[in-house]
């Protein structure tokens, strides 16, 4: 059987997508009537970061715990994997302990070796270029709240970074469209977003008028991790790209608003708007614990049905 990866949002298909947010639906209301689960019992995660987080290790770990199995967190500051080790060894030694990988690192390249000489399946938990468990608990939310995503407007404010370029790659694989504003020298890049075209994205100079009408207004930090350097020129670049009250004004009378976190209020997101009625921030964050259990389980076990 063929090894199923999760490195970039289109790696699965439309089919598969729907049937893990179908899963993500019926093991998110098996937790909360407190009824165990334990599909994965005696499976082991391995999760490797090289970079920070909250939201992707504590939503993999306790998930693993909370499918019946283990989770195993390795950073680069404590491992040989910052000390030089070839990604390709790593990748080797650690698939054969282990049942799945989830990874967080800067290049998209890094995941790919890694995933080339993996034995288990590789989950993306964030690269330079893309995020694909954050989109998928983005869209589960959308649905949660809004029903199917198909044909609905989403309005892309700030960095055309890694959240950005999932956004996108979603809009191809589930057919909607994204109304993107970057500032000047900050344009989404094609390739690197890993597009078909440009069918399902346009860009607005004006982020008022990507706003306009959207069914979602989204953003995300100015500086990515692994950009800090460029911090206080990206601080003078974005000052006009901050979603505020204005800007939900000019959305859909019923636009949701959506932001990964960490959030920095006062930047990219007044606070009027994350802590404001359209915003819909927390159970996007809750939904990566529920989403993620589902992809875990369909990596692993296929289409398990209820
Ligand atoms: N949204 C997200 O991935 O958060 P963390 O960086 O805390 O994992
Ligand atoms: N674009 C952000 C997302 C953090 C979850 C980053 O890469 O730092």
């Amino acid at each position: 059987m063929s090894i199923k990866h999760f490195l970039q949002f289109k790696d699965l298909s439309k089919e598969e997508l729907e049937h893990v947010f179908a899963r993500s639906k019926w093991i998110k209301d098996k937790f909360k009537r407190y009824e165990p689960y334990h599909p994965l019992f005696d499976r082991t995660l391995v999760m490797i970061f090289e970079k920070a987080s909250t939201r992707t290790r504590l939503s993999f770990e306790a998930g693993m715990q909370q499918l019946g199995g283990a989770a195993i967190y390795l950073n680069t500051r404590d491992s040989q994997l910052g000390r030089g080790e070839p990604v390709e060894d790593a990748a080797q030694v650690i698939s054969r302990m282990s049942d799945m990988v989830m990874i967080r690192t800067f290049e998209q390249e890094i995941i790919e070796r890694f995933a080339a000489n993996s034995r288990v399946p590789v989950i993306n938990g964030l690269t330079n270029e893309y995020h694909p468990c954050q989109i998928l608990a983005d869209i589960f939310t959308f649905i949660e709240h809004r029903g199917p995503i198909q044909g609905k407007t989403v309005a892309w404010i700030g960095d055309s970074n890694n959240v950005c370029n999932t956004w996108l790659q979603a809009a191809e694989v589930l057919d909607f469209n994204v109304h993107v504003s970057t500032p000047p020298g900050y344009e989404v890049e094609q390739e690197r977003a890993g597009l078909y075209g440009h069918e399902h994205y346009e860009e607005f100079a004006d982020p008022m008028e990507a706003a306009r009408d959207a069914d979602l207004v989204t953003t995300d930090v100015w500086t990515s991790m692994g950009f800090e350097a460029e911090n206080e020129e990206r601080m003078r670049d974005f000052a006009d790209w901050q979603v505020d009250g204005d800007m939900m004004r000019v959305a859909a009378k019923d636009a949701l608003f959506m932001h990964c976190l960490p959030a920095h209020r006062g930047e990219e997101v007044a606070a009027e708007v994350i802590d404001g009625p359209h915003s819909v921030v927390w159970d996007e964050a809750e939904n990566r614990l529920h989403t993620q259990k589902a992809l875990m389980e369909y990596l692993l076990l296929g289409r398990v049905q209820s």
